[in-house]
């Protein structure tokens, strides 16, 4: 059919739950039937049954669809009948290498009414809006490394950081293209007082690339001390762009103190579109609060507004986000559950 195709792997624990609000609402933003949803049954039971993580077969499905929306993979930290990094390598990381997803897009935003652990000193400064351009195919996550003598009380076990120029320089490329839209500001993190191949690398290509944007402004935070401004002065954020690691740390603080990992959205991009991107909450499985109906959704339902956007769909992008924002500032104290929270934004995109 002429519709476009979205892959969607529900995954494991909350994937499969907040997923189902995710679609609710890009069917209420696009009209039912916009899209050919095809879902795929991925994750650790699968694995379980069958042995399989990701098969060629479903790998060569998945890179003829449009986009790709993924819940969570990954069993509760410390399973004994699932091994840890198997889920996420072998599926998760699969996708986002093999799609060359090098921009890992992670906003945040303090919306109105949000409770944050942030005080009031630091809150009332001003809007609090910013995106981590987070490095998405190379550093250590390159699965680079392995281990000397291993099981022994002699054991050395390295995990090498790969960072090459063309990588480095793509995703900082986009970084300044996005500031360009925002507020003309990038910010990059690195550890280069320590790290130093690859912080400078990061340093110089950064350095060249920012020469032709003179419009944008630019700014430079070791890793550790981005941690402080983060909890002390977040508006000084813009665009943040950083490798792959630090992003991933450095987004988990983000969502907390601007009001919680169930609100935080990502996007795992291909710009060029020579592969299918990928849309998915920051956050993971949550086993521990897994088929409760309590998880919230917001997260996964904001990153189909990413979705949207990066189909062209910009309008229903927008009615997505203008419905999570009024949601989310009338949230009280009173408990919804998964499909109420997703009911209720849905309901405000149709209206
Ligand atoms: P997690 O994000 O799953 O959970 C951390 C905490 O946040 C938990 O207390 C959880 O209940 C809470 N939480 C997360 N999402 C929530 C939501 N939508 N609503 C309410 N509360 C929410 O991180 P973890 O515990 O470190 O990891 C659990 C598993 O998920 C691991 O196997 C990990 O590898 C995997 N993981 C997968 C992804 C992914 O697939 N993209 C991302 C992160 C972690
Ligand atoms: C994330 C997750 C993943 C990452 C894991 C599950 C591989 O934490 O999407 O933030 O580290 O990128
Ligand atoms: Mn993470």
């Amino acid at each position: 059919s002429a519709r476009p195709t979205i892959a969607v792997i529900g995954g494991d624990g909350i994937g499969p739950e907040v997923v189902a609000e995710g679609l609710k609402v890009l069917d209420a933003a696009t009209g039912a039937q916009a899209f050919d949803y095809v879902h795929y049954d991925l994750g650790a039971e699968r694995w379980q049954r069958t042995g399989e993580v990701l098969p060629d077969s479903v790998m060569a499905e998945l890179a003829a669809a449009d986009a790709i929306v993924l819940g969570a993979v990954g069993a509760a930290p410390g399973s004994k009948a699932i091994p840890s990094g198997l889920l996420e390598r072998g599926l998760l990381l699969k996708l986002r290498f093999a799609f060359d997803h090098y921009v890992n897009l992670r906003p945040s935003k303090l919306y109105p009414g949000v409770t944050t652990p942030l005080s009031d000193a630091v809150v009332d400064r001003g809007p609090i809006d910013f995106v981590v351009v987070r490095e998405g195919t190379e550093g250590l996550y390159a699965g680079v490394g392995g281990s000397l003598a291993a099981g022994t009380a002699a054991e050395v076990a390295s995990e090498v950081s790969v960072n090459t120029a063309r990588g480095v320089e793509r995703v900082v490329r986009d970084a300044f293209e996005r500031a360009q839209r925002r507020r003309r500001k990038v910010t990059l993190v690195h550890k280069h007082n320590v790290l130093t191949h690859a912080g400078g690398l990061w340093n110089r290509i950064f350095t060249a690339v920012a020469a032709q944007y003179p419009d944008v402004t630019t700014d430079y935070l070791h890793v550790d001390a981005t941690m402080i401004m983060l909890v002390t002065d977040p508006q000084r954020f813009d665009v943040i762009v950083t490798d792959n690691l630090f992003g991933d740390i450095i987004t988990d603080l983000a969502a907390a103190v601007t009001g919680g990992i169930g609100l935080a959205a990502s996007a795992n991009l291909n710009p060029s579109g020579a592969f299918p991107s990928m849309f998915e909450p920051v956050h993971g499985s949550a086993p521990d609060i897994a088929g409760q109906g309590i998880a919230d959704p917001t997260a996964t339902i904001s990153s189909m507004a990413l979705l949207l956007d990066h189909l062209g769909r910009r309008e229903q992008a927008a009615a997505i986000e203008a419905a999570v924002d009024a949601d989310v500032a009338q949230r009280g104290a009173a408990r919804r559950s998964t499909s109420q929270v997703g009911d209720a934004i849905a309901a405000r995109v149709a209206g």
